[in-house]
């Protein structure tokens, strides 16, 4: 048996190190009481949100102040967009970005079915009803499919940048226009991706989210970038219960707003988020190399000028495969390596959106597929070389010593 270090010992110290377990803080201990079992690869990092230095600031205890300002001021010069408004979390950002629109009951919005779920929620907490378009081969929404679900109900279209990889937005734009629809990005996913020279979120008005797994984060949060003074100023508005002076109100709002707290770690992060998304392509980029060549796996392919962000790396089990994905899940896991259908379902296929007088489950052959298909791998900036060499190793053991 070790010797008891003592309550005053540093547990991240290398003496007290199980040599074959890693935390967030040290790297290679677990410290007392962390759920990591001994030399698993995590699917996500928290230790990328590590930024106390930002919290030093004793002035960061208000919302909507100083640091909220600075938070806006630097995200929306990162995405190259004329307004960034600082709201409470990703989904809240993606209905007050529906609200700023006017989009409302009554109003149709088309949207990807293989998302997560708060796209949708959004959709319904704005109190329009949701359709949804079916997805091109790299698994964001085919602008091919919009047109014969556009009704004269029709207001929006929300696509998502699936994973980090921008949806085809010069299309998306391009067929919005030629309607007279809005578009609403939901960029939860992809901080920092480009479509060709435009950043996501300079183009109009986009939805970004900082929970604790994005590329950048500051526990909850969210932030819409707009290109237009107005929406801008009704997004200041909506957040803090659309109030113009203290106790003047100009329109029915929320508290969607951010803490100066969360906004201080938020801009600290922001400062990494190059290097982050740098360090998360370079690791896609070595799991690509090595999952080549092998049957029925699909990796995720980045159309001509398009930047993505990585947020995940998802590749396709496809029936030509010897093994199906969640058997190839099983292998994974079964080799301490966390990997996760994203998503395991569509987004409409729950019993409580079934039969939702709101939503309209629109056939979706590819997403069907793609949904059984999908799997997440880890690609997170903490991995060491020897994780991907193990996610490599296994994934090809797995798909060809059958
Ligand atoms: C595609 C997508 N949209 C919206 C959201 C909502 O963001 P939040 O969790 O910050 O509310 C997320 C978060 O995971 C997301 O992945």
């Amino acid at each position: 048996m070790p010797a008891d270090p003592g309550p005053s010992a540093d547990p991240h110290a290398p003496s007290a190190c199980p040599a074959d377990i890693r935390c967030p803080r040290c790297r290679d201990c677990a410290g007392p009481g962390s759920a990591l079992p001994a030399d698993r690869v995590a699917k996500a990092d928290p230790a990328a949100a590590a930024d106390p230095a930002a919290l030093a600031d004793p002035a960061a205890m208000l919302a909507g102040g100083a640091q909220v300002a600075e938070l806006e001021r630097a995200f929306a010069t990162a995405h190259g967009a004329a307004h960034a408004v600082a709201v409470s979390n990703g989904t809240t950002a993606l209905v007050a970005a529906l609200r700023a629109h006017g989009i409302g009951a009554g109003d149709e919005v088309i949207t990807t079915p293989l998302t997560f779920v708060a796209t949708l929620n959004a959709i319904l907490e704005a109190g329009a009803v949701a359709r949804f378009a079916d997805i091109a081969d790299d698994l964001t929404i085919d602008p091919a499919r919009l047109a014969s679900l556009v009704t004269p109900r029709t207001r929006a279209l929300l696509p998502v940048h699936l994973y980090g990889l921008p949806a085809a937005m010069a299309e998306i734009y391009e067929f919005a226009a030629a309607r007279g629809l809005t578009v609403i990005e939901d960029a939860a996913q992809a901080h920092g991706a480009r479509s060709g020279a435009v950043p996501v979120g300079s183009a109009g008005t986009a939805a970004f989210s900082l929970y604790g797994s994005k590329n950048i984060t500051c526990g909850e949060g969210g932030i819409v970038t707009t290109a237009d003074d107005d929406i801008a100023w009704r997004l200041q508005l909506l957040r803090n219960h659309g109030m113009r002076q203290p106790y003047d109100y100009v329109l029915p709002g929320y508290n969607y707003r951010l803490t100066d707290l969360q906004a201080a770690i938020a801009t600290a992060q922001l400062a990494r988020l190059p290097r982050i998304n740098a360090s998360r392509a370079a690791n896609a980029a070595r799991l690509s190399d090595g999952l080549a060549g092998l049957p029925g796996l699909v990796r995720p392919a980045v159309p001509p000028g398009r930047v993505h962000a990585w947020h995940q790396y998802v590749v396709q089990v496809t029936a030509a495969a010897p093994i199906d994905r969640d058997q190839l899940g099983k292998c994974l896991d079964a080799a301490g390596i966390d990997a996760r259908p994203y998503y395991p379902a569509l987004v409409h296929d729950y019993a409580c959106y079934r039969d939702h007088p709101r939503v309209i489950i629109d056939a979706t052959p590819r997403a069907c597929r793609a949904v059984r298909e999908v799997l997440a791998l880890p690609v997170h900036p903490m991995l060491t070389s020897g994780d991907i060499d193990r996610i490599v190793s296994c994934v090809r053991t797995a798909l060809t010593d059958r």
